[in-house]
């Protein structure tokens, strides 16, 4: 059976609370939830979430050992960490890029993604949707 490993970096613990506004009502365990729901009998799914860039890291190494697809909200982590950008150039499978807002059309700081050029796709600016859009993706093939 293949193997989706969806990876979310800091502060996206706290979505539903965390500035609705931007990111919606959705807590991350009702995206789990419904990701859950599209791979059952389909795919192996892990769904993880860490604050810590070295837990990231060590969650896209998880990935690679067990050759999984890659679905990750790297959150912050996008826009500063070559160590995440380093582990994901060593995924064999596919890796999607998912932002539950829209870094482009956000502060500058945000337009940088060190995740997008290990990234086979990119979804961004559906909310939690994106997640169901990705899975959708994977699973297609
Ligand atoms: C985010 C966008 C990032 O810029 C931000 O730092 C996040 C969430 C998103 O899902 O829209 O934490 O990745």
């Amino acid at each position: 059976m293949p193997a989706i490993h969806i990876l979310n970096g800091p502060n996206l613990n706290l979505l539903g609370v965390r500035e609705p506004e931007i990111y919606g009502h959705d807590t991350l365990a009702d995206i789990e939830a419904r990701c859950r729901d599209l791979v059952a009998g389909k795919a192996e799914l892990v769904f993880a979430q860490t604050n810590s860039e070295g837990a990231l890291v060590e969650l896209i190494h998880d990935a690679r050992a067990a050759g999984a697809d890659v679905i990750i909200n790297a959150a912050a982590y996008t826009h500063t960490s070559v160590a995440v950008h380093d582990a994901l150039k060593m995924i064999e499978g596919r890796v999607i890029e998912l932002h539950l807002s829209n870094p482009h059309s956000r502060e500058a700081f945000r337009h940088t993604s060190y995740v997008a050029p290990a990234a086979t796709g990119v979804i961004a600016g559906f909310g939690a949707k994106g997640y169901e859009m990705a899975v959708a993706a994977l699973l297609e093939g």
